[in-house]
C-alpha cells in the first residue's frame, strides 16, 4: 500500500496556522513528508521548508485579510491551530485570536475549499463540558461580522472571563452546529477538532503563569499539574501526540469523519465523564 496515497496530501494546497512550534509545527512537518504544498502562517517566523509562509498577528482582521488575499485559489485541507494562554485583561485579545479570527477565517476560505475537503481546529479539554454553554458559544457562532463580535464580547464580560475555556468551548459547539450546514455538507466539506490534554509545547509556560492567581509559573504548573496529571499518574504529551493524529484527521484516511470533538488525554476527560455519569 502506497502510505502517502492513503493519506491523499501529495501536491495538495494545505494551510495550517501556529506552524511556527508545539503542535501545529510538528503536524507541519509530517504534512510535509507527506508531500503537501503547505502554506504556513503564524505570529513568530517559521523555519519549516514550506511552499509559502506569512508572518502575521491572526487577531487581527486587516492581517488575516493580507493573507488571505495572497493563499491559493484552492485549498484541500485547512488546519487552524493557533492560540494564546487566557491571562486576566486580555479577555478580548483570547477570544479573537483563539476563536473568532479562526471563525472568520474558515468562513472567508470556505468557497476555496475543495469538494471532500477538510477543515480542522485544535481545541481543548479546556472546552470539556461545551455542551452545557451550548446555546451561549451558539450566539458568538451566528455573529457574522468582526465589529459585532467584538461588541458581543465587550458587553459580556462575565461570559469571557474565563477567556481560554470559553473560545474553546466556542470552537467545539462550531464543529458540532456547522458539520451539517449547509455551506460545508453540500460540497461534503468535513469539520473536525481534536482536543488536546496537558502537552509540553511553546504555551506551556504562559499556562504555567496564566492558572495562577498571581502570575507565579510554579505555582500554576502544580496546579495544572494536579488537574491533568497527578490524579492518573500520568505524564505530559509530546506536540507529535497531538500533531500526528491531527494529520490524520484532516487527511484522506478520515474520509467518513465529520462534526468530531476528539479528545486526545489518554482517557483523563472520559474518566471525568465515568464519574459523572456514575453520580
Ligand atoms: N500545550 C497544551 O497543553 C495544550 C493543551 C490543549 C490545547 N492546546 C492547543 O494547542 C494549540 C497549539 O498550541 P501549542 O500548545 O502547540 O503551543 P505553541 O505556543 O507551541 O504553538 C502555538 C503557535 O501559535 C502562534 N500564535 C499565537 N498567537 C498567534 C497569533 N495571534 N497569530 C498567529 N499565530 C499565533 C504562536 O506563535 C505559536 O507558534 C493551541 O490551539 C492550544 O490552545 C494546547
Amino acid at each position: 500500500m502506497d502510505l502517502k496515497k492513503l493519506f491523499g496530501y501529495e501536491n495538495k494546497n494545505v494551510v495550517i496556522t501556529g506552524a511556527a512550534s508545539g503542535m501545529s509545527k510538528s503536524a507541519c512537518e509530517l504534512l510535509l513528508e507527506l508531500g503537501a504544498n503547505v502554506y504556513a502562517i503564524d505570529i513568530n517566523p517559521i523555519d519549516l521548508p514550506v511552499k509559502k509562509s506569512y508572518q502575521a498577528d491572526l487577531g487581527k482582521k486587516e492581517e488575516i485579510d493580507r493573507v488571505i488575499k495572497d493563499l491559493p485559489e484552492t485549498i484541500d485541507a485547512l488546519f487552524l491551530c493557533h492560540a494564546i494562554a487566557g491571562f486576566k485583561g486580555k479577555e478580548l485579545e483570547v477570544e479573537l485570536v483563539n476563536f473568532f479570527g479562526q471563525k472568520y477565517m474558515t468562513e472567508e476560505l470556505l468557497p476555496r475549499i475543495t469538494y471532500h475537503g477538510s477543515i480542522s481546529f485544535i481545541s481543548s479539554v479546556g472546552g470539556f463540558g461545551y455542551e452545557q454553554n451550548y446555546k451561549t458559544c451558539l450566539e458568538v457562532i451566528n455573529i457574522k461580522d468582526w465589529d459585532t463580535a467584538v461588541n458581543w464580547y465587550q458587553n459580556h464580560p462575565d461570559i469571557i472571563a474565563n477567556s481560554y475555556v470559553f473560545a474553546k468551548q466556542c470552537m467545539n459547539t462550531y464543529v458540532t452546529n456547522k458539520c451539517m450546514d449547509n455551506a460545508f455538507i453540500s460540497r461534503k466539506i468535513r469539520i473536525n477538532a481534536i482536543c488536546p490534554g496537558y502537552t509540553i509545547t511553546g504555551l506551556s509556560d504562559d499556562f504555567n503563569k496564566s492558572s495562577s492567581a498571581t502570575g507565579n509559573a510554579e505555582e500554576g504548573k502544580e496546579m495544572i499539574e494536579n488537574m491533568f496529571i497527578n490524579g492518573w499518574n500520568g505524564y505530559a504529551a509530546e506536540p507529535k501526540d497531538m500533531g500526528y493524529p491531527l494529520v490524520v484527521l484532516g487527511s484522506n484516511i478520515c474520509s467518513y469523519m465529520s462534526g468530531e470533538c476528539i479528545y486526545i488525554d489518554h482517557g483523563l476527560t472520559s474518566s471525568w465523564k465515568d464519574k459523572s455519569l456514575l453520580n
